[in-house]
């Protein structure tokens, strides 16, 4: 039902522009009145579909599992399962190749609300040190409260001013932020709403991915517009994934570049991934105490699948 009371407080917060959709203060005393995760709450979302949320979710897990943390992921998009499916691939990988490899527990939500989103936070995630969220290229109930409950934000962006529309709308000719997008509107006032309920700040890191050396100069000037908007949404500006191929087609594997190591066949290679997502934790500055990983040498007894080594080899390969 309509409570103008709320509407006004929306108004007010969002510069006068209504807000739409479930009200924030209504999506954090929902949160509020729900026992609290553990872990640190990650959540990846951006109303944009397609930048990368899946992509920097999945790396993210398996950097911090590979640092002796434990994860649990929720992936809230069930008609894509981007994110849970890179990670079936990864333990089917890791049965063919007689592997063990760093593994998050996750789930899907398979009904989108905020009161089976804490089941399975609960569920898989009652000892997790973080709850990773992946969140669906939309604004919804669930979204609103998995952003609500994140203790960190992130927020990938594609460098193109269309993608950054949706953060804040810009002067042309100054690069400067005008007012709040739609998106940016929104997680400001959850942002707000979270500490005003006493649930204390969150930190917001706007992440740049698929970035391509070769388009400099533009970057440049996109990075003078996310400067302006990081000092009006008070968020963190990082450095996120460059533009590889490799990203893509590990998809398949579930594999990261990370995971090279663990596979005794392949450790030799090196890899132009760089250390990029290993700088972006660093980056957000998440604080864990790293712990050393270790695998179970019992899962490396048996045959190996010949023909997964020479097909991830065939990928990986020609990355070199
Ligand atoms: N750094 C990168 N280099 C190359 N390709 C990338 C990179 N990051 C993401 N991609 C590719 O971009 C596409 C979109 O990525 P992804 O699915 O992670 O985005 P998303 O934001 O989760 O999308 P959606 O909103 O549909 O959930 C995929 O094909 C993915 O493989
Ligand atoms: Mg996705």
């Amino acid at each position: 039902m309509w409570n103008p009371a709320l509407d006004g407080m929306s108004a007010s917060l969002s510069g006068g522009k209504p807000i739409e959709g479930e009200h924030p203060a209504v999506v954090m005393r929902d949160i509020a009145a729900r026992p609290r995760p553990g872990g640190h709450v990650m959540t990846f979302a951006n109303e944009k579909g397609g930048v990368g949320k899946s992509t920097l979710a999945f790396h993210c897990a398996i950097a911090l599992a590979e640092a002796g943390q434990s994860v649990a992921v929720i992936d809230l998009d069930r008609r894509q399962q981007s994110l849970a499916t890179a990670l079936t691939n990864r333990q089917g990988t890791a049965r063919n190749l007689k592997v063990d490899l760093p593994m998050p527990r996750f789930a899907v939500l398979d009904k989108p609300c905020g009161a089976q989103l804490s089941q399975e936070i609960a569920r898989i995630g009652q000892r997790a040190d973080f709850v990773i969220i992946d969140a669906p290229g939309q604004d919804s109930p669930v979204v609103r409260r998995a952003i609500g409950m994140a203790d960190t934000l992130v927020t990938p962006v594609n460098c193109s001013y269309v993608d950054l529309d949706i953060l804040g709308r810009l002067d042309p000719a100054t690069l400067k932020m005008r007012a709040p997008g739609q998106f940016g509107g929104m997680v400001e006032q959850l942002r707000a709403e979270r500490e005003a309920c006493g649930m204390g700040s969150s930190n917001w890191a706007v992440v740049r991915n698929r970035s391509r050396p070769v388009e400099r100069r533009h970057h440049s000037r996109v990075d003078r517009a996310l400067e302006s908007m990081a000092q009006r949404l008070e968020f963190q500006l990082c450095d996120g994934l460059q533009e590889r191929v490799v990203y893509r087609e590990l998809f398949l594997f579930g594999l990261t570049h990370m995971d090279i190591r663990h596979i005794p066949r392949l450790a030799r290679k090196n890899y132009r991934t760089g250390n990029e997502i290993e700088r972006l934790i660093e980056q957000i500055d998440l604080e864990f105490e790293p712990r050393p990983w270790c695998a179970d040498p019992a899962l490396r007894r048996g045959r190996i699948s010949e023909k997964a080594v020479q097909a991830f080899d065939a990928i990986i390969g020609s990355y070199a």
